[in-house]
Formats: structure tokens, sequence, C-alpha cells
């Protein structure tokens, strides 16, 4: 492939002048497991999304999992989520005993429809949690309105949004609990796994803080069924070097996705909605087309790369599948068979993005 997905090579040699010697000084620190590093890193996402605490863990799924347990989220409980996203949304639900209920999307965001929440609601439900597909917030206002109405938990999942905001706030810290993760090819990526919970919730950080470290308050006293869920010293260095550029970053994804607009306008493709209530971060350049597979194979041929996300959406998933066999949810359904995700990332050039739309219009009109 010539353009890949997402240009780690071309980040790397931006920022391996700081990027070198912050893990080489935290190699030679030996500190690797809850050094300085991940306690500065963990302050500086805190202060940088405008809250309390910030808890730094394994990986966006040990995010998502500490979060729903933190929650008090277990047995015989359900929790509402949207069938369009990565699996660990899902899965993380079951992995507490509890019960995913899916409700369609909005057709135009990809975004857990709000209007669609209230009728899922059943005495057993617990919490929402919202994806910010794409690197757009979910339209948390009437969603954070209906859980303070029916007394339940909004867990964001903003793995895919780190530096977006919705209502004045960062993504991640509208609801109770926000979950990051820092899987390379994120806004936000490691060189390896990674993952952070943040809230401003005192008893909530506690109890987050408690579960990653094996349950325990004090050392080899146990209280609850915990987990060993860390982010190491070095992907914390990693990582605090790039935090620094984050909102540069997501500036140059913006105009990465308004370049894309103007030469697809026009072509027949539907190109991404922003929604204009909050800051879109483009984790992904999403566009949908009635012709994808056509359209992915012409960039297959001309060495572009591209992906779908999501080709399956969860309910149809093997996993849920049995239990979901009465679930119909028509606009996850449609826009599994129509999206396509083209390259994006900070150091995309005007000259690859012509080229991949010049791929993209003609594979259209064929
Ligand atoms: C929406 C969403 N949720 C959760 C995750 C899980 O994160 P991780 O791969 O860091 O476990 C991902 C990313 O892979 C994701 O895109």
């Amino acid at each position: 492939m010539n353009i890949p997905m997402v240009d780690l090579k071309a980040e790397y040699a931006l920022l391996k002048d700081e990027l070198e010697p912050a893990v080489l000084q935290a190699l030679a620190a030996t500190q690797y497991i809850g050094g300085p590093n991940v306690r500065a890193f963990e302050q500086e996402v805190a202060a940088y999304c405008g809250v309390r605490h910030a808890i730094s863990c394994a990986s966006g799924t040990d995010a998502l999992l500490l979060a729903l347990r933190a929650c008090g989220v277990g047995p015989g409980d359900e929790v509402i989520t949207t069938p369009f996203t990565f699996v660990a949304t899902a899965s993380t639900i079951a992995m507490c005993g509890a019960w995913p209920v899916f409700v369609d999307i909005d057709a135009r965001t990809y975004n857990i429809d709000p209007s669609r929440i209230e009728a899922a609601i059943t005495p057993r439900t617990r919490a929402v949690i919202p994806v910010h597909l794409y690197g757009q917030p979910a339209d948390l206002a009437p969603i954070a309105e209906l859980c303070r109405r029916h007394g339940l938990k909004l867990i964001e999942d903003a793995a895919q949004s780190f530096g977006a905001e919705y209502g004045g706030r960062k993504s991640g810290a509208y609801g109770e609990v926000g979950c990051f993760s820092f899987y390379p090819s994120k806004n936000l990526g490691a060189f390896g796994d990674g993952g952070m919970v943040i809230t401003d919730d005192d008893d909530l950080a506690e109890r987050l803080r408690v579960l990653a470290n094996h349950g325990s308050r004090q050392r080899y006293h146990h209280d609850v069924l915990g987990y060993n869920s860390r982010l190491d010293e070095l992907q914390a260095a990693i990582l605090r070097v790039k935090l620094k550029r984050i909102d540069s970053f997501n500036a140059a994804r913006r105009r990465i996705a308004q370049t894309y607009n103007e030469h697809l306008a026009d072509s027949g493709v539907v190109t991404p909605y922003a929604d204009g209530k909050g800051l879109h971060v483009y984790h992904q350049y999403t566009l949908q087309s009635e012709r994808r597979d056509a359209i992915q194979r012409a960039l297959t041929e001309a060495g572009i790369a591209s992906a779908i996300y999501y080709p399956i959406p969860l309910h149809r998933q093997a996993l849920f599948a049995e239990q979901c066999r009465d679930v119909q949810l028509p606009v996850a359904e449609s826009a599994a068979q129509r999206v396509l995700s083209l390259p994006i990332s900070p150091m995309l050039t005007e000259a690859q993005i012509e080229r991949i739309c010049a791929v993209v219009r003609s594979a259209q009109a064929t």
C-alpha cells in the first residue's frame, strides 16, 4: 500500500527528536510500573479534559470494563448502547454479567439516536454508553437528561474522540465517566496498548483505582474482585510527548476532512455529516455509497488503504446474535453495507487526498 490508513511512520519521523529522549530517560530511570510518567500523564489528561480524576489502565477495553464495574453494573443488569461500534463497547457489558441493549443510530452521524433510547429503558437498565463514533461526539444533552430522569449512569465511550468537544466540555467529561483508548491508530495513540478513565466524582475515582489494582486499597488486602490493569511507564512517556500535539493534530484532521469534502462534492458519495453540536476530531473520514465495495476494490488496486468500520453491527455478531434474534436495527444494518473509511492522519498531504478522491470519484461513476 502506498497510502496507508494512518501514516504512523510520518508521525514518528516528526516527533522522533522528542520521543526518543523521553523513552530513553524512562528506560534508564527503571521505574517501569507506576512511575513518574504515568502519574504526570494522568494529571495532564485530567487538566486537559477539565476533570478532577484520570485513572490510567491497560487499554480502552479495560477502561470500559472498569467504568462499568465502578458504576455498579453487574449480573442481571442492562446497559443501553449502539450496535454500530467496535465490539469492546458491548463485550465489556457482557463481561460484567450484564446485557447490552442495542438502540439504533442516527442515519447521518452514525451515533446512537437519543430519541430511541427511552423506549429501551426497563427496570433493569443501569447505564447508557454512547460512542463518539469516528470522532464526533454523540448528542449528549438529551441522553444526559434521560439518564438524570431515570437514575442511570452515563458512560462515554470516547475511544475515538480524544480532544473532541460537546457542550463546552471535552469528550469523555460530560457524563459520569469517560473512557479513552490509546491504541496506536487512535488520535492520541501509544506505541502499544493503553487506556484511561476520567471522572469528576471522587468516589467513582477511588473505586476505579481499586478495581484496576487487584481490588486492593492496601497492599495484600483485597476488598473486591479487581484486575491488573496498568498503563506502563514507557507508553506514558510517549503519550506525554504526543499529548502536547493533540490540538494541532486534531485541527489538521479537520482541515483534511474539509479538503476531502471539497474534492468529493457532487461525486455521488455521501460525505461525513458534522452536526455542528460539538467539535469533531475526525478519527475517521467515512463516506457512504451504494457502490462501496467497487470503490474499495478500486482503491486497493491503486495501492490506497481503506477500511469498513463496521461491516457487521453488534446485534448480528455471533456473540450476541442468539439473544438478538428479534432485534431489527435497520439504520445500523444499512450503514454497515454502505460505509467506507478513507486514509486520514495529520500528515496526509493535499496531493494524496487528490489521488484518493480521483479513484473514489471514478469508481463511483462507473
Ligand atoms: C469505540 C471503541 N471502543 C473501545 C475500543 C477498545 O479500545 P482498545 O483497543 O484500546 O482496547 C475501541 C478501539 O479499539 C473503540 O474504537
